[in-house]
């Protein structure tokens, strides 16, 4: 089994979909299409990780695994040359996930900043699952044997495990992997792709946390769904300086709220931040807002519209995932074939 160039990503079901993760995540799966093979996931089996308050009980995932898949077609991911998919009709994820639980270590997993984030201060009440989250991922990525990620700033860490993951397998089975002739490694190293000038999207509210779908102002984010006068508040309202707009790049430094906006108003332009400055610099927050609103709400609006027309048909919805998956499931089921041979489960045939 050769080892081919694949890109696979995911987005938790979890509601709130936002700029952040538009720019930093979609936007270059959109991009990736053109050079690679892509499977996009929705991965509802995370979303169950936090609390059930978090992800707001069965309607509301079903309804949040119909939106976030909108949002990927919305944006221009196209389902039939590529492959869409909700990660819970791919039974294998979880069947990988724990081959890959008695290859990580505790210590590994001890060091994640984000279940430390999530956990908060009462760790002994987050679920395993939330504990367990980096190897499910690990799992969604390597079971397609994926060698390309898109991802934001924040899952760099995740990556690095995913990594770690794959390497400890090939050591721990390389004499398997051979004799099976699967040659020296049968898992890739998956390579993060963290790339553009708004990798890590910032609150609006504060410039030096990051814009989450959790946070509980829904003015410090700009949703997918908002419609142009929403945006427009939010942006009009949105945390800056007293001083003007630099001109150069190195005048953004030490400036949290300013950087963010700037780095928002490149990505959805396609321009540098350098660039930005070139034109808005020296000027006053409030016309660069204005230009700011024009842009989101030409850009988002025709999302958000699609978005609306695609879960108004759920059963459209539903047939595009499901048709992912099947195609999903033909990579996964040889992968783990694969991979139970190596391990030296006994199957059938
Ligand atoms: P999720 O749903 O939390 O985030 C989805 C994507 O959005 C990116 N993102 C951001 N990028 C820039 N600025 C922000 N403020 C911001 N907030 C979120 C995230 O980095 C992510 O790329 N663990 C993943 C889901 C996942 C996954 C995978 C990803 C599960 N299995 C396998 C890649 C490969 C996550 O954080 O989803």
């Amino acid at each position: 089994m050769a080892i081919v160039e694949r890109v696979f990503s995911g987005v938790q079901p979890t509601g709130n979909l936002h700029l952040g993760n538009y720019l930093g995540a979609i936007v270059n799966f959109v991009k990736l299409q053109e050079t690679h093979n892509c499977l996009y996931c929705v991965v509802d089996m995370h979303a169950l990780t936090q609390p059930v308050e978090v992800w707001g009980g069965p309607t509301e995932l079903a309804r949040n695994t119909r939106e976030v898949t909108a949002a990927f077609i919305a944006s221009g991911i196209d389902p039939k040359k590529h492959i869409v998919f909700n990660q819970s009709q791919v039974h294998e994820h979880a069947e990988l996930a724990w081959i890959f639980n008695c290859v990580a270590r505790v210590g590994w997993l001890n060091r994640m900043t984000q279940f430390k984030e999530k956990a908060g201060k009462d760790r002994e009440a987050a679920s395993v699952g939330l504990y367990d989250y980096p190897v499910l991922m690990a799992a969604d990525i390597l079971l397609y044997r994926a060698t390309d990620v898109p991802v934001g700033d924040d899952q760099k860490q995740h990556l690095e495990l995913s990594r770690d993951i794959a390497q400890k397998f090939n050591n721990d089975f390389g004499d398997s992997i051979r004799s099976h002739g699967f040659g020296e490694v049968f898992f890739p190293q998956p390579e993060p792709l963290i790339t553009g000038p708004a990798t890590r999207v910032m609150s609006l509210r504060d410039g030096t946390k990051k814009m989450s779908k959790s946070d509980a102002s829904d003015n410090s984010r700009i949703n997918l769904t908002d419609d142009a006068d929403t945006i427009a508040q939010k942006i009009r309202k949105a945390k800056t300086d007293p001083e003007p707009l630099p001109s150069e790049e190195k005048g953004l430094e030490a400036r949290p709220e300013a950087d963010n906006l700037v780095g928002i108003y490149a990505a959805l332009s396609g321009r540098s931040k350098s660039d930005v400055l070139g034109e808005f610099g020296g000027g006053q927050f409030s016309s660069f807002k204005n230009a700011l609103v024009e842009l989101c709400v030409a850009k988002l609006s025709p999302i958000a519209s699609e978005m609306k027309r695609l879960v108004a048909d759920p059963s459209h919805v539903d047939s595009i995932l499901i048709d992912g998956a099947d195609r999903a499931r033909a990579i996964a089921a040889e992968t783990m074939k694969a991979t139970k041979d190596i391990v030296g489960f006994v199957r059938k045939g």
